[in-house]
């Protein structure tokens, strides 16, 4: 197999290839002075199997997963994987309200227009991993929580997982029972895209080192707010990890709330001290 790797990704392509017999594909990536894309593809991909991996971190880095997985296949690959470790527009994955685009059916479309097989990390819209399928699309989602379990694991003395809104109850329990501590919930109220509040709720938190999860941190709102919750509840330290770190609004706010946070390389950051590297490449075995 040859695993190319999009603008951003390149660190985990190189964690992914060394965890397999990948060999490295040689791309050029380029911006025209307009912003445009300019791709090449420098390997000789004909006949051969090949996989690219590329999160879709931003419009842009869509657009640039669509050409390069495009000239690939142009330049004959018998078989093209999409490995987009984060999938944007995944919760966007229903109509809320009569007339809404259902923007996450659009963009796996896309990817699987260009590819023949569609891997990813925590989608947000699937539940459970393994072999999933989404509009008649099917797709192979890996679950990255069990990383940031044993990041924590015993790394605190006294913790307790708090699930910042009800659908991450199930997530908060199962790693309960793997680090062998209590968990509770509270309920989340979006009020818009960047403002949520909690219901209040008695929670005895005093001494705890808190470890809130979540799939995505996008403006930090529903982190910061859980973290808000625990301190005034006398948390004595506040935990957060999450796969997808797309820190819209920066990191400054959540660093004023919590001692540490944590997320993987789905989108490379300075704090992806988790990598999906070796998950990936079991899968490629
Ligand atoms: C929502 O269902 C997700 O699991 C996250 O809680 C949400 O996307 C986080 O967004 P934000 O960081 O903007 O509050």
């Amino acid at each position: 197999m040859i695993l190319f790797s999009g603008l951003g990704s390149e660190k985990l392509a190189m964690g992914v290839a060394s965890g397999t017999n990948a060999e490295h594909g040689d791309i050029r990536i380029k911006r025209f002075p307009d912003g445009e894309f300019y791709i090449r593809i420098l390997s000789d991909v004909k006949g051969k199997e090949c996989a690219v991996i590329k999160s879709t971190d931003s419009n842009d880095a869509m657009v640039e997963l669509f050409i390069i997985l495009d000239a690939i296949r142009d330049m004959g690959a018998s078989r093209i994987s999409a490995i987009v470790p984060y999938l944007a527009y995944a919760r966007q994955d229903k109509r809320f309200n009569e007339g809404e685009a259902l923007s996450a059916k659009t963009i796996l479309g896309l990817i699987k227009k260009f590819s023949d097989t569609i891997m990813t990390v925590n989608c947000h819209f699937l539940h459970s991993s393994g072999e999933s399928e989404f509009q008649g699309i099917e797709i192979r989602n890996l679950d990255a929580f069990p990383l940031l379990t044993n990041y924590f694991m015993g790394k605190l003395k006294n913790p307790f997982i708090l699930a910042p809104d009800k659908g991450s109850i199930g997530l908060a329990k199962k790693t309960s029972e793997i680090i062998g501590c209590e968990f509770d919930f509270i309920n989340k109220i979006r009020i818009s895209g960047d403002d949520v509040m909690m219901e209040t709720k008695e929670m005895d938190l005093k001494n705890r080192d808190v470890i809130i999860l979540d799939d995505i941190i996008s403006t930090g709102g529903t982190i910061v707010q859980a973290a808000n919750f625990a301190r005034s509840n006398k948390a004595k330290s506040i935990n957060v990890g999450c796969v997808h770190g797309i820190f819209s609004r920066g990191l400054d706010k959540l660093n004023s709330v919590a001692d540490e946070i944590v997320c993987t390389d789905t989108i490379q950051r300075e704090i992806s001290r988790v990598s999906v590297a070796d998950l990936i490449a079991g899968e490629l075995q």
